[in-house]
């Protein structure tokens, strides 16, 4: 992967946008009303995959209205590029004792599922009284272990995407929308 040397660099590598702002806020709408459902006022953890997560968790826990607490778990899967590598590590743990939580684990995207099958396979060791995971992006086509989201907003074809959380080493994370990322 080059490095990014300047703004023109940065923009031109922003293929085409995928999901706008707008499609993102009316799906979040849908869920934040489908969470409320599912829970019927009891009260909730929503725990947040760094970083990816970290705009999707803004929003999300804004549109639901069941009391929900925050947490914040930091999952590392290896990338070579845009490849990933295998290789998944919990680099900061969460701070709540899930035991006493319903948990709904609030992801970026599911890729090759890796991810999501360590870190539910973590938290359900640890008791919780129930556990949904929510992801926003889900790329069925990559799957190399047998797993699936409990809600996901987007479906997607095998595209490296960037943005609203997502990045491409470290950067695009900002932008209000999911872009198709350009190799080029
Ligand atoms: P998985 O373990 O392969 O399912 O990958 C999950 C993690 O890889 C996600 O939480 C993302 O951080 C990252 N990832 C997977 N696909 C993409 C992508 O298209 N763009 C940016 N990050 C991605
Ligand atoms: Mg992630």
């Amino acid at each position: 992967m080059r490095k990014i040397t300047d703004v023109r660099d940065f923009e031109g590598r922003i293929k085409r946008v995928l999901i706008t702002e707008e499609q993102i806020k009316e799906e979040i709408k849908r869920v934040g009303k489908e969470i409320d459902k599912l829970y019927d006022g009891r009260p909730i953890l929503l725990v947040s995959i760094l970083k990816g997560a970290f705009v999707f968790m803004a929003d999300l826990c804004r549109a639901v209205s069941v009391p929900c607490e925050i947490g914040f778990m930091c999952a590392k899967s290896y990338y070579q590029g845009t490849v990933s590598t295998g290789i998944v590590n919990i680099t900061m743990d969460l701070e709540q004792d899930v035991k006493d939580y319903h948990v709904v684990i609030v992801e970026d995207i599911v890729d090759t599922g890796r991810t999501l099958n360590d870190v539910v396979k973590l938290l359900k060791a640890r008791k919780p009284v129930s556990l949904h995971v929510v992801t926003l992006l889900d790329k069925p086509s990559r799957r190399v272990v047998d797993f699936t989201p409990d809600i996901s907003l987007f479906t997607i074809p095998d595209h490296f995407v960037i943005g609203y959380g997502l990045d491409c080493g470290e950067f695009y994370r900002n932008l209000p929308y999911i872009a198709e990322y350009s190799e080029e």
